[in-house]
């Protein structure tokens, strides 16, 4: 891929991102990612600075990487100016490439501390606070945003504008405010309103892209540089091979096969089980494999069994049986069954407001607070 857009110094050859998923973008996810094409510059999960500082496991383990794994984001949170810069310096000493800051998120344990989404009502301070980590650092800071606390403080326009001028190289908004969640519809609008506040740099839009189409929208009508893909890549982890190929060429690649899809699970599997070892691998693969199975068609089986994966051997046998079980639902050329077919997602900025599309699910676990 050739080199699309910059954020500072950093030349990437996609303007698609993968948006921070607490507990899932771990690097197993990203690799597998990575593997299938279209994605550049992916990101950890939201890193508190200061467990950074003081080296705890559990932070070392979130900025786990590999050379595969470049160029790599890695999110922090925090109120803290020089704990923040500090964090931000160690990860530059790593050869991590971006660091990108939580202003966004609307857990409460992130908030109280003056992270996360309480930094939108707070500007100056907030544009401090990036300041120094800029001054300090080479790598180029970015900053995640939703559009402000609620309908009535939408926010996003000045602190982007304010954040541009202390060198931030490039901020992310999900089109929703704090009290939305992950309710109601992305606005549009609203990203556009901060693609125009800032003079220069690149803002990425995000939210609910979950098809090809839908980042293709979101660019054209709000001008944003480029797109931050979540959960769609969960769903779909071809999201950003099929995009970049749909905005490059205006034409769609065809949709992954079913053997396909379980080729990439399984070797999602094997590195979780590199990375986490066997047990802890297969258990926190337990909540990734039924993302995979909303796209098999009928898996009632799949979904049953997994809950209760351990071991490499017991996924493969389930693989067995559930090949069995789902040969009914195919046809004489072993192709899915038309009527037994997932129905194609669609984005909730693009719905028809008089169909039943259902919404684009919010998984459980630590992320009921996202
Ligand atoms: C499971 C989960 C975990 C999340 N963790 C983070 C996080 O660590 N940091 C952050 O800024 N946003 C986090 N978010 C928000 C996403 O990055 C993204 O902004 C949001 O999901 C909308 O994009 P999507 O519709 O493409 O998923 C999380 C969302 C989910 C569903």
């Amino acid at each position: 891929m050739p080199d699309v857009m910059r954020l500072g110094a950093l030349q990437l050859r996609s303007n698609l991102f993968l948006s921070p998923l607490a507990g899932y973008t771990n690097l197993p996810f990203r690799l597998t990612l990575r593997e299938l094409g279209g994605l550049d510059l992916a990101t950890t999960d939201l890193v508190n600075a200061r467990s950074l500082l003081e080296r705890r496991p559990k932070a070392l383990k979130l900025i786990e990487t590999c050379p595969a794994d470049q160029p790599l984001a890695v999110q922090l949170f925090g109120a803290v100016p020089e704990e923040m810069r500090d964090a931000a310096l160690y990860l530059e000493s790593r050869g991590i490439a971006a660091v990108d800051i939580n202003m966004g998120c609307p857990v409460r344990k992130v908030c109280r501390v003056g992270g996360g989404s309480a930094m939108m009502s707070e500007l100056e301070r907030t544009a401090r606070l990036v300041k120094i980590m800029v001054d300090a650092l080479k790598i180029p800071v970015t900053a995640k945003m939703r559009l402000g606390w609620d309908d009535q403080q939408l926010s996003a326009p000045d602190l982007a504008r304010a954040l541009e001028g202390a060198g931030v190289a490039a901020v992310f908004v999900h089109g929703r405010t704090r009290e939305q969640g992950f309710g109601g519809t992305v606005s549009l609008a609203g990203i556009r309103a901060v693609v125009r506040a800032v003079a220069g740099i690149p803002v990425i839009g995000n939210g609910d892209v979950t098809t090809p189409a839908a980042a293709q929208h979101m660019i054209e009508a709000t001008g944003c540089a480029g797109v931050s893909i979540g959960r769609g890549a969960f769903y779909n982890p071809w999201i950003f091979r099929q995009t970049e190929h749909v905005l490059r060429t205006g034409e769609e690649l065809p949709e992954p096969t079913f053997e396909e899809r379980v080729r990439v699970m399984v070797r999602h599997l094997d590195r979780m089980i590199e990375v986490f070892g066997e047990e802890l691998g297969c258990r926190m693969f337990r909540k990734v494999a039924p993302w995979y199975a909303r796209r098999f068609g009928p898996a009632s089986l799949f979904n049953q069994r997994v809950v209760a994966l351990s071991s490499r051997a017991q996924f493969q046998e389930l693989l067995r049986d559930y090949r069995d079980w789902r040969r009914p639902f195919l046809d004489e050329d072993g192709r899915l069954r038309a009527r037994y077919a997932p129905s194609p997602m669609v984005a909730s900025f693009m719905r028809d407001e008089t169909a039943a599309t259902p919404a684009i699910a919010v998984p459980k676990g630590p992320v009921e607070w996202w």
